[in-house]
């Protein structure tokens, strides 16, 4: 997607110096673009877990780059295979919900053997998560073209006035390579000229909907308004909602959906309004080994302090200030479960299924033995 007028994607090689992966730096959105540097593990590590980078397809993308970068770490002293086995490990430990992260790094493990040296191993890692960014933007596009339609036959029902779509968190471009996947039907809709608006939540505690979705929505053009994040109910009890896209980071075969917290309360009034509420979802986010969302899915828990405060611009610096008293306590669950019985539908790259295995199992049939 543009910032301005230069395309960008989230993550890419460096083609100067192939030791460098070039990420945008989304601790510092929307106030400043800046482009930060990754030259070892421990730099993709730290920069999925302060969130430099975000997004389940993006973390995943990032830790491929990792194994590539901890192939080019080998020195003579080291068993090449068990120094990336490690790195592996410790890349998938840094966040827990989205299924992108192990299923990236496993995609590209899958790849290395011990018979192969070392130059061959950095190689074989640099193609694969080059592959992985590849499939990502390729889902997302596909994501885009796919629930197209659902917002064409609300325009149409509406007779071509505008149509209003409630999105949470970051499910756009920037948690993906491109496009995005909640964001993708929507820059499609806007492209072709279907009248949309956006309810972006804001999305505490990290504010991604009010710092990153605002601020890719505008950057394209999409018209959106900002609400705190327990609006939504009423907006929807009042018509102003005509459709709900989220992203998911780990959805199972049974279509229960792990995605930002507060998703699900966000599915519930959908449900009690009648409004179509839609995950969209790239394979890569399904986890095929579970089926039940509530008790399988390891919810991550974050530090305290990104409730306790604060984080916004002032005087030209990002600075953070405390909201609640002091000492006092919080707890910062990053996600939430939303059963598949509250989805309407699951936006893939194949196409549109229903929230239930059946379904996600005639949509991808070689994923189920
Ligand atoms: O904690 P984050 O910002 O990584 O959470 C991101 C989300 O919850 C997104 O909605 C999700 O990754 C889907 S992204 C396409």
């Amino acid at each position: 997607m543009k910032i301005g007028n230069q395309h960008y994607q989230t993550i890419w090689l460096d083609e100067s110096d192939p030791s460098v992966i070039k990420v945008i730096d989304q601790q510092k959105l929307p106030f400043f673009l800046e482009i930060k540097e990754l030259r070892s593990v421990e730099d993709v590590y730290n920069a999925i877990d302060r969130m430099t980078v975000r997004g389940a397809p993006l973390i995943g993308a990032a830790a491929a780059f990792g194994i590539y970068l901890a192939a080019l770490e080998i020195s003579v002293n080291t068993n090449p295979l068990s120094h990336l086995h490690n790195a592996a490990r410790y890349l998938v430990s840094c966040r827990p919900t989205a299924v992108n992260l192990a299923w990236a790094v496993d995609f590209v493990m899958q790849k290395l053997n011990d018979e192969m040296p070392v130059e061959e191993l950095a190689e074989v890692s640099r193609k694969a998560a080059i592959e992985i960014c590849d499939l990502e933007k390729e889902n997302c596009r596909q994501i885009g073209i796919h629930g197209l339609p659902l917002i064409e036959e609300i325009s149409r029902n509406k007779k071509g006035e505008t149509v209003n779509i409630l999105t949470h968190c970051n499910a756009g471009w920037l948690a993906c390579i491109d496009y995005g996947t909640a964001t993708a039907p929507i820059y499609l809709a806007h492209d072709k000229g279907i009248k949309v608006h956006v309810w972006v939540d804001e999305t505490r505690p990290r504010n991604q909907g009010a710092r990153l979705t605002a601020y890719e929505l505008g950057e394209h053009g999409v018209p959106y308004t900002i609400i705190p994040d327990n609006s939504g109910g009423h907006l929807m009890q009042h018509c102003m909602v005509d459709l709900v896209i989220v992203g998911s980071d780990r959805t199972t075969k049974n279509g229960d959906s792990a995605n930002k917290t507060g998703t699900y309360l966000k599915a519930l009034a959908a449900h009690d309004n009648n409004i179509p509420f839609y995950s969209a979802v790239p394979s890569t986010s399904i986890d095929f080994n579970i089926s039940d969302g509530l008790k399988e899915i390891t919810i991550e828990e974050r530090d305290p302090e990104e409730v306790l405060k604060i984080e916004g611009l002032l005087h030209g610096r990002i600075e953070q200030v405390r909201l609640c008293p002091e000492n006092a306590r919080a707890a910062n669950f990053g996600f939430d479960v939303t059963p598949a019985r509250l989805i309407t539908g699951i936006i893939t790259e194949k196409g549109i299924c229903n929230a239930g295995v059946d379904s996600i199992k005639k949509m991808f049939p070689d994923k189920f033995n």
